[in-house]
């Protein structure tokens, strides 16, 4: 099983190119079921995960061919088996994306649950629910969800009582195709919820008012072929500006929309970090000590759970007592052991994690659990003295294209061992 070798104290220079959103490139590929002609896709991370989605939609009966440069051909000309079995789901909860698209495309659906997860329940019943509002009967038998809608899907209002960005998603895509008006409420304003909204819309859907908390869809009979470039991550953009400040690097990191992570860079800012947005780059500059600084992770525009971990890593760093607020993930804490075992000094009380700094950490052998508490492993070993081994890297290859060829490139003393 792979591990990261990495050797701290290695400043990052040059530029840090940020590769297409995973969190985008997942629905994206989901929507490619709600029509019969092809969808081109660039700017697809080639990560795990996509993988993954890929062969759920094989298994639905669509084609998926790489075109040369790198863009992504899908044609999902007849669905075969509207279903996501358990042996793909169990490896991917976005599984559940093809949900809406497969009931509203052929009136019936069979999505195993998605199992227990290391960050949380996550139950789906926010999608149930809002399909339920949109007129499929829903049962559940033997670890699967079949919802069925033999006269097609129906507009209708669906008020999401907690905010949910796949939840806003699976329900977007099925109204597309749903007959009359559907509104969502209370939905998830995440800058991937917009990006879905625009290939839609480019494949002839009916929107409005992606990225606000209440979208309106317009059903349309079909849907036609599009081509569309996915957004930047702003999850791995987060990840690399958090590393340049902790490493105290002179680093861009470019390719990226730093309004998506506006709350990352008002923190960082706030703790003493130079970082400037220059376009679609940030530069990051060498700064004094760094400040502690309170965080709570919330819903998008708040500061993104996906960059709590990492946050966190940093905060191990600054002066003084930081309050770190975790409320989307009742357990996202998983990192806090093993940034202890490199002599981080933080204590969890209920969903707040206390970090004290500055600690200075050592290199240690340490355990990769869920792909964002992996990523804040990188960064306390980047400015970890000597050396530490992370197991179970396969976390990180979810969700990062080849991160450890990007920051070695950049200067960091990181290797992948066999
Ligand atoms: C998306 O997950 C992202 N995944 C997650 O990123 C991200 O952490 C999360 O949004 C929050 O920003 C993808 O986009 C593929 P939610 P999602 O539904 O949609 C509860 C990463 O690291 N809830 O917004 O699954 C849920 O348990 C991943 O890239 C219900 O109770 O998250 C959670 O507490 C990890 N019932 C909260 O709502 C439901 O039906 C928010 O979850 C749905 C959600």
């Amino acid at each position: 099983m792979d591990k990261f070798r990495i050797e701290g104290g290695h400043p990052l220079s040059g530029q840090l190119q940020v590769s297409g959103s995973k969190n985008s490139a997942l629905p994206a590929i989901a929507a490619c079921l709600l029509s019969e002609q092809p969808v081109v896709l660039h700017r697809i991370p080639r990560v795990r995960d996509i993988g993954t989605m890929l062969k759920l939609l094989e298994h639905n009966g669509a084609t998926v061919e790489w075109l040369e440069g790198g863009a992504l051909r899908i044609t999902a000309a007849e669905i075969k088996n509207p279903e996501a079995p358990y042996e793909i789901v169990k490896t991917m909860r976005a599984s559940s994306l093809v949900l809406g698209p497969l009931a509203a495309r052929t009136g019936r659906a069979k999505v195993s649950m998605p199992g227990g997860c290391s960050i949380g329940a996550r139950p789906i019943n926010l999608h149930i629910n809002g399909l339920e509002h949109l007129g499929a009967v829903v049962h559940q038998e033997h670890g699967d969800i079949e919802a069925v809608a033999e006269k097609g899907l129906r507009g209708n209002t669906v008020h999401f009582e907690r905010i949910t960005v796949t939840g806003t998603e699976d329900l977007m895509m099925a109204a597309t195709l749903a007959e009359g008006t559907t509104v969502l409420e209370n939905a998830a304003r995440e800058p991937e919820v917009v990006d879905l909204a625009n290939l839609l819309s480019k494949m002839g859907a009916q929107i409005e008012g992606a990225g606000t908390s209440r979208i309106r869809i317009e059903g349309v009979k079909k849907l036609r072929g599009a081509e569309h470039e996915i957004i930047a991550d702003r999850i791995e953009a987060g990840t690399f500006v958090i590393a340049g400040v902790a490493t105290g690097s002179e680093v861009v990191v470019s390719g990226c929309v730093p309004e998506h992570f506006a709350s990352l860079l008002v923190k960082l800012r706030q703790a003493g970090a130079r970082v400037e947005e220059a376009g679609t780059s940030v530069e990051v500059r060498p700064a004094g000590r760094l400040r502690s600084v309170d965080m709570t992770t919330e819903e998008h525009p708040g500061f993104a759970t996906d960059l709590q971990a990492q946050f966190m890593a940093l905060m191990t760093r600054a002066t003084g007592i930081s309050f770190i607020t975790e409320n989307i993930f009742e357990n996202r804490f998983m990192h806090v052991p093993e940034l202890a075992r490199m002599g981080a000094n933080i204590r969890i009380e209920g969903k707040q994690a206390i970090v004290a700094g500055p600690s200075t950490l050592t290199g240690a052998q340490v355990m990769c659990s869920d792909l964002r508490a992996s990523a804040s492993l990188v960064v306390a070993a980047m400015v970890a003295q000597g050396n530490s081994i992370l197991d179970r890297v396969y976390h990180i290859d979810r969700g990062y294209e080849s991160i450890e060829k990007k920051l070695a490139a950049a200067g960091a003393n990181i290797e992948r061992i066999g």
